[in-house]
């Protein structure tokens, strides 16, 4: 069996993230990794916070906590949810960790020894009172534009002009209010990734099976423009991995920091140690260096279009350029854009639900299915409360709730709590085994390719056949004339339990542990022989009518949710 290392993209601390980010990234992976799992592959899941750069400082300075007080507390909040969610990673970690400390200073260490590194002079912009340099978003001022007085060093808010600090008038530090600010020269670091565009190029050329939305923006960054660029991979902040070459001082860096998106995929192998670290796991090694038996893992990425440029050029860079036997990904999974109700989902207007809102509201089965069922994949997805309450209601509801309901109940009523043992099957049972066999083929193979609302799709057929079986075949009219082929029939439907539970359980882990525990199986291991699946519970085996799975979504809650999620709540 191949080994499958699974990562998501990892969500910046600060603040919580609304459901369009979690169907972007995490929850598909979540689906992977689960359905990877349940086959009986070797799978390491990770993911973790991203906690550094200007964000996390200043998302702390307005909480009026000290930047790692702030981000423990958040990283707490964020694994709580996470659980909630039922996303199943082995290990989230966090890009802070001395770990990924040491393995960041080791990377800037490795491309500086292949030449890979430039030091360039700069000037900056220099705050005497706060003894520091100030990054852009740390510099506000006049717009010289439309005369705004709270222009940021990096744009203008009220004309949306891009700035630089320098251009701003009257410009003041945001740490201190200080204005004797000057030009100071200074240096950063360059990873040169120009030097590197022909390799990158044939390894994005050689990935001619991932998907073209990956793809396709690789190929942007690469070639368009005035490609590749050089990247500047340090900062003026307090707050990040101290720059230095491997374990050395690196003269001239003093009091700088590595760059948020240098240090944060580099966390993908550092979560890996983390996991190790915390006695989860027993060698972080054979999964990420080739020369100790990473050679045969499968490697997957899952991610929001806007993190694509990161993946496929510029963490390859890193790893490339290390001239190291790192473990290179296999697969991106990259996703559009998850809208909300007409317009987008907005962090800074508390618009569009959010994901400790979401569990305050419905259990996560809920949203897992209908956030993967819409995955936006081809193209952007929109939110719609309507389509939530009729699709929830349909699908989990109508369909595959009460198919249990119905058909435990009714056998409750007849027969007892146990497999009824009379009848033989006909020709409309095979039929039904028949189809249900193409399907869940069919499912696997959507499955394996990450198509995940054609995988959703087939598994609501799925559903839909049992659904339609028992309406056609109505034991409880068949009942009063054949109670035998009553029986058969129900001892079919009753076997769909476990089979439906087990593939559902990648998108609605909670309600497939329900269906198995009414059903008194613990694990119906995955239908790889479609017959041999639905005969698992034989006659007289006991069961027990499952709790109701779902609840339908009412009008009025609907209308409730629609106007409190409409964009007041506090902007993170
Ligand atoms: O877009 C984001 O939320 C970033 N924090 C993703 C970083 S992914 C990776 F590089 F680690
Ligand atoms: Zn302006």
């Amino acid at each position: 069996m191949t080994r499958h290392l699974i990562t998501s993209a990892i969500p910046y601390i600060n603040g919580i993230k609304h459901l369009g980010n979690l169907v972007g990234s995490q929850l598909p992976a979540d689906l992977y990794a689960r359905y990877l799992r349940a086959r009986g592959n070797e799978v390491l899941f990770l993911c973790a916070t991203d906690e550094h750069g200007t964000p996390a400082e200043l998302a702390a300075a307005k909480a009026g906590k000290p930047v790692e007080e702030y981000c423990a507390e958040m990283y707490a909040v964020q694994k709580e949810i996470a659980e909630g969610f039922g996303l199943s990673f082995d290990h989230f970690g966090r890009s802070s960790s001395e770990q990924n400390k040491r393995l960041t200073q080791h990377f800037a260490g490795a491309l500086a020894n292949e030449g890979l590194i430039e030091e360039v002079d700069q000037s900056q912009i220099y705050s005497e009172t706060d003894g520091r340099f100030l990054p852009d978003r740390y510099v506000e001022g006049t717009c010289p534009n439309c005369g705004f007085e709270d222009a940021r060093g990096d744009q203008c808010d009220n004309c949306t002009k891009q700035l630089d600090p320098e251009d701003l008038i009257n410009p003041r530090s945001t740490v201190s209010g200080a204005t004797d600010l000057e030009m100071r020269e200074t240096k950063h670091l360059f990873l040169k990734q120009s030097k590197m565009k022909d390799r990158l190029n044939d390894w994005i050329e050689s990935k001619t099976d991932w998907p073209v939305l990956t793809t396709s923006i690789a190929k942007k960054w690469l070639h368009d423009g005035d490609g590749l660029q050089d990247r500047g991979i340090t900062r003026d902040l307090k707050w990040g991995v101290p720059v230095k070459r491997g374990d050395d001082p690196w003269p001239g860096m003093e009091g700088k920091v590595f760059y948020v998106w240098f240090d944060a995929p580099i966390e993908y192998i550092a979560c890996a140690q983390e996991w190790v670290d915390a006695g989860k796991g027993d060698n972080w090694e054979r999964w990420w260096r080739t020369d100790k038996g990473a050679d045969d893992v499968r490697y997957t990425q899952f991610m929001g279009k806007d993190n694509v440029p990161f993946h496929t050029l510029s963490f390859p860079a890193t790893i490339m350029g290390s001239n190291e036997p790192w473990k290179l990904v296999d697969y991106i999974k990259s996703f559009n854009y998850l809208n909300y109700d007409g317009g987008q989902f907005s962090t800074s207007r508390g618009r569009g639900v959010f994901m400790d809102q979401a569990l305050e509201i419905l259990p996560a089965d809920y949203w897992r299915w209908w956030l993967l069922s819409h995955a936006p994949e081809t193209s952007d997805a929109e939110f719609t409360w309507e389509t939530f309450q009729t699709d929830v209601n349909k699908d989990l509801a109508d369909v595959l709730g009460n198919f249990v309901s119905r058909i435990t109940k009714f056998c409750r009523s007849k027969f007892g709590e146990a497999v009824p043992n009379a009848g033989e099957y006909g020709p409309d049972e095979h039929a039904l085994i028949a189809d249900l066999t193409e399907r869940v083929a069919r499912y696997n193979a959507q499955m394996d390719a990450m198509e995940v609302r054609k995988s959703a799709a087939e598994l609501r057929a799925i559903w839909a056949a049992g659904n339609e079986y028992l309406q056609a075949q109505a034991p409880w009219t068949t009942f009063k004339t054949d109670p035998d082929r009553a029986a058969a029939q129900t001892r079919l439907a009753l076997n769909l339990i476990p089979l439906y539970a087990t593939l559902a359980a990648p998108f609605i882990p909670d309600a497939a542990e329900k269906m198995l525990a009414g059903m008194k199986i613990a694990d119906a291991g995955w239908p790889d022989d479609v017959p041999a699946a639905v005969a698992q519970l034989p006659a007289g085996h006991v069961f027990e009518v499952p709790e109701v799975l779902f609840a339908k979504i009412t009008d009025e809650q609907r209308e409730e949710w629609a106007e409190r999620f409409a964009g007041k709540r506090d902007a993170a």
